[in-house]
């Protein structure tokens, strides 16, 4: 190929190879992965945060007993729109006992909080992007239908807070944060269904929910609780 970038200068066989080399550029016509909605953080992140941080809510420290409420594996992957997997992404989660109650302890119902149950969990990614935590099956409370909290934070940035609910709950239609979301993929890309585990004796579930994050962190603007939260 003589001439210079100039494709309005190329033969017909330059540019069809041009166009053809494009095309097969790894990546570059790679379909865009859905982006997962953002959320309100809400209220309830914990003001304090629980001395086991781990992903596993329940069973804090080292206690036999286990929270009260359905065990369920929430697993997935943090990737970029691009679909490459995000290392080191930090994911926290949140979400109330299985009385309704939050850790935080401006919760309602702060003072029947399940002590055997963590409230928060904390994962940091791999190479592949995975996470996991076990958790309890959410539950609803107040007006709210069942949803569990997720913060995303890369590099000490939080680059999504979002919220995952459950496939076929009869409040998801009347709750006041999740009616806010009409577009049909937005309610897909944050509407999940838990499953049995196959052969488990003790009717756990699973739910997977990958989370596709932007480029920059986000925009707090318009979320008075993470205002509120950032201003301390
Ligand atoms: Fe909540």
């Amino acid at each position: 190929m003589s001439t210079p970038f100039h494709p309005a200068r190329w033969s017909r066989r330059e540019l069809l190879g041009g166009l053809s080399a494009l095309y097969f550029t790894p990546g570059l016509f790679a379909e865009e992965l859905y982006r997962t909605p953002r959320q309100t953080e809400g209220p309830f992140y914990p003001d304090h945060l629980p001395l086991d941080q781990d992903n596993d809510l329940i069973v804090v420290k080292d206690s036999t007993t286990p929270a009260v409420g359905c065990i369920t594996h929430v697993t997935g992957r943090i990737l970029t729109a691009s679909g490459q997997p995000v290392r080191n992404a930090v994911v926290e989660i949140w979400q109330c006992d299985a009385g309704g109650a939050y850790l935080h302890t401006g919760s309602k119902r702060h003072a029947d909080f399940d002590k055997n149950f963590q409230g928060f969990g904390r994962f940091e990614t791999g190479s592949t992007g995975e996470y996991r935590f076990r958790t309890i099956r959410p539950v609803a409370y107040d007006n709210r239908t069942p949803h569990i909290h997720f913060a995303i934070d890369q590099g000490g940035k939080r680059m999504l807070t979002t919220q995952l609910y459950t496939k076929g709950e009869p409040l998801n239609a009347v709750d006041g944060v999740l009616k806010k979301v009409t577009d049909p993929k937005d309610r897909a890309a944050l509407i999940h269904e838990y499953k049995p585990v196959p052969d488990s004796k003790i009717g756990e579930l699973a739910v997977s929910f990958d989370i596709v994050i932007g480029m920059t962190p986000e925009d707090i603007k318009g979320d008075r609780f993470r205002g509120e939260r950032q201003s301390g």
